[in-house]
């Protein structure tokens, strides 16, 4: 049966900023499966608690953000015109305001919580109840799908992902130094590292892509090459 039919879950678990996002929507486009960014829902929690002033000096007051997350719907669309997933709170546009570099200083101490972890794996599942799916994060294959039919587990050096991300930031608008991206992007390997809830590990049968040296086509190409050998 042609993979498009058989409606797998794709997982691709790896470090911030090394492009998985762009290559799981790749495939979802070329595939024809839907794609789920669990890390789009750690920022609008992120951006909940920031707008209720509930983070300071890397401290969240996990008692408040306890009494309210229920409060939190997290929807996402795609945009046609725009030809782009757009990520929504409570009904809002967020998908801009959520990849600013303040959102991405503070995500990964949200993404510490349980209650937060357990909340947004439960969306996950749900949201993929029908298959055909592929999702990116950081505990993918590990903790929300370890059944998954095909994991991947991506990496690249530390200053190819920071200048990807200021790249794509500059482009935005975003008015950030390099050096900046470069510190987010450790602080946050370190967190998601070295955390107590759902570490960032390779799930045991995942299989390694470093795309320091390769073009979107090129890790495009390989991820659908080892798509045809899932039997
Ligand atoms: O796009 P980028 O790789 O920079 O990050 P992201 O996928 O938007 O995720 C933002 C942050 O959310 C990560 O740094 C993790 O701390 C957290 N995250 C997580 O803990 N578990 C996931 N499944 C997805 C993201």
């Amino acid at each position: 049966m042609d993979i498009s039919e058989q409606k797998l879950i794709i997982a691709i678990d790896g470090h911030s900023s090394c492009g998985k996002s762009t290559v799981a929507k790749d495939l979802a486009k070329k595939i024809n499966y839907t794609y789920i960014d669990s890390g789009a829902m750690y920022r609008v929690i992120t951006l909940f608690a920031m707008r209720n002033k509930l983070i300071e000096n890397d401290k969240v007051d996990e008692n408040k953000l306890a009494h309210l997350i229920d409060q939190v719907s997290i929807s996402f669309k795609f945009n046609k015109e725009l030809q782009r997933h757009e990520t929504f709170m409570n009904g809002d546009l967020v998908e801009d305001e959520i990849r600013t570099l303040k959102v991405s200083n503070n995500v990964s101490l949200i993404a510490t919580i349980k209650f937060v972890r357990d909340k947004m794996v439960a969306l996950q599942r749900e949201l993929s109840k029908a298959g055909g799916v592929i999702m990116d994060g950081r505990d993918i294959g590990t903790v929300v799908f370890p059944n998954a039919e095909l994991k991947i587990f991506m990496t690249a050096d530390v200053e190819v992902r920071a200048i990807r991300r200021y790249k794509e930031l500059k482009e935005k608008g975003e008015n950030i130094s390099l050096d900046d991206i470069r510190e987010n992007v450790k602080k946050r390997d370190y967190i998601d590292e070295n955390r107590d809830e759902s570490p960032l590990r390779k799930a045991k049968d995942a299989i390694i892509l470093n795309n320091s040296n390769l073009t979107p086509a090129e890790q495009l190409d390989w991820i659908v090459e080892r798509m045809n050998e899932v039997k």
